[in-house]
């Protein structure tokens, strides 16, 4: 018999057929309960056996954790909580789970902490089953999103020559050995030796590729990995971490922000419209988390309200000098409570980000035209001389989780301001071409998936949504 899902038995709330289902125990009481879960959907279905007429043998091996595969009547549950149950008519055990050894047997609800160090286990409980089902969800309505839109997906690629932001963050590839490294006259490492000739490393952003395209396809966008080699060891940042970048022909700074709006709000209703269950579930797991922490600094909005008020509410646009001039007249900064001196030209530190969007604005705040001595060569210079085209959107929880720009078209300017920041002109030939053949004023931005991910789920750690987190110091699994 083909298997059904349980969500689909669960969904459907229809009684008296047969099916096929498999799945993992994830408790058996009294001999007879079983709550069996496949992952399809957050509930369990219940499997009632009979214990007269089971194998001694085999009710000693349905412990949590076990797989079976089951077959039985779906019949209508005379227990609260559930329309449906199944009466099982054969078991068949797949694999059995010492609970000695078992590390999720644990009567104790486990902490983040512990599961992180357990994530190749760690999808098998509620929070993990529901974080990554809308994880997926929202890397599908990105998908859609730009489809709908006609934008182009461009695999721009993972190993590169280039350092695209210009911040020196990157990890080496290289098939050279480590002891008796080919070296020039001068000591320095000889990369003709190596695999691609040169020095190459792994892609801190798909941006300079994604241009290219853009300056022919007019409107692409990159979803893939990309890596830096940033030692912070912080709730928001991996060494591997996924980013969306749209980067669109014609577009400017202006644009570029509706454009991120509309992508962000797209994928948060999307999430509510068909990860009702996972949301909810995560809602209750983030309220009980507050709880435990001081009045103070509990947040106002449950999960889903904050979600939804996000959907119904215009993100307040700003710029740099007016988010400088908010933090000057504010109450920290007043009694000196940052930590971080605040002047114009700073880099704004996540406590000020903080402060504009979760006490000022209470909302997610785009703000623009940045100095330009603290943003990348390739952002537009403004007119003023000071500032450049950039637009950060920062999120209340999160802070920064949209980086991008209106993109330098102008030849001259570009050259004269990668001369001026070090960047390498001729090897970046390639680049400076699109704005020798029909240059054209484009923008884009990058989304960071895990922080948006973040964000969605509630999750306060971005290790705990993202499978298995890259972090300094951390590579298992
Ligand atoms: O601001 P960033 O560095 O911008 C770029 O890479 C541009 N090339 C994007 C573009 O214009 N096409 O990174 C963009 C976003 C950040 O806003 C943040 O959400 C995320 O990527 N991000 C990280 N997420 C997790 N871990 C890290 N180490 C991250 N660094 C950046
Ligand atoms: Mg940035």
């Amino acid at each position: 018999m083909a298997r059904t899902k349980l969500k689909d038995i669960l969904q459907s709330e229809k009684a008296d057929y047969q099916v096929n289902v498999r799945g993992w125990v994830r408790s058996f009481r009294n001999n007879q309960f079983i709550a069996l879960n496949d992952g399809s959907c957050m509930a369990n279905l219940q499997v009632v056996i009979d214990p007269e007429n089971t194998d001694e043998q085999l009710l000693k091996q349905i412990t949590a954790g076990a797989a079976l595969n089951i077959n039985g009547t779906v019949i209508e549950s005379p227990a609260k909580g559930q329309k449906v149950e199944v009466k099982a008519e054969s078991i068949e055990l797949y694999g059995e789970c010492n609970p000695e050894d078992y590390p999720l047997q644990l009567k104790n609800r486990p902490s983040l902490e512990y599961l992180r160090e357990i994530a190749h286990l760690r999808f098998r409980t509620n929070t993990f089953g529901a974080v990554f089902r809308v994880r997926h969800a929202l890397a599908y309505a990105v998908h859609k999103f730009f489809n709908d839109k006609g934008f182009v997906y461009l695999h721009t690629p993972i190993i590169t020559a280039s350092d695209a932001e210009g911040a020196g963050e990157m990890f080496k590839v290289t098939t050279l050995p480590f002891d008796n490294t080919p070296r020039n006259e001068d000591g320095t490492v000889n990369f003709k030796e190596d695999f691609f000739e040169r020095a190459a490393n792994l892609t801190v952003s798909g941006q300079l590729e994604a241009e290219l395209g853009a300056m022919a396809l007019s409107e692409v966008y990159t979803f893939g990995p990309t890596f830096r080699a940033e030692n912070s060891n912080t709730a928001r940042h991996l060494a591997e971490f996924w980013m969306i970048e749209p980067e669109v022909a014609f577009n400017d700074i202006h644009d570029n922000a509706d454009l991120a709006e509309e992508l962000l709000k797209y994928i948060i209703k999307y999430a509510l419209d068909n990860n009702r269950e996972d949301l909810e579930f995560l809602a209750d797991r983030l309220a009980n988390e507050e709880k435990q922490k001081p009045q103070n600094e509990r947040s106002e909005m449950g999960l889903v309200e904050k979600l939804e008020f996000v959907l119904n509410n215009d993100f307040e646009r700003i710029t740099y000098t007016e988010a400088i001039d908010v933090l000057m007249q504010s109450k920290p900064y007043k009694k000196k409570k940052f930590k971080f001196d605040v002047s114009w030209g700073i880099d704004m530190q996540s406590e000020h980000e903080r402060y504009l969007v979760e006490k000022h604005y209470k909302k997610p705040v785009v703000v623009t035209d940045y100095p330009k001595d603290i943003k990348a060569f390739y952002m537009r210079q403004n007119d003023d001389g000071k500032t450049v085209a950039a637009m950060d959107i920062l999120a209340p929880g999160i802070g920064e989780i949209v980086g991008g720009s209106q993109r330098e078209e102008r030849l001259d300017k570009l050259t004269q301001r990668m001369q001026e920041m070090d960047i390498p002109t001729e090897e970046m030939y390639w680049y400076l071409d699109t704005r020798k053949f029909g240059t054209v004023p484009h923008a884009g931005f990058g989304l960071g998936f895990e922080r948006i991910v973040q964000f969605v789920t509630g999750m306060g750690n971005i290790r705990d949504v993202i499978p298995f987190p890259r972090t300094p110091g951390n590579c298992e699994f």
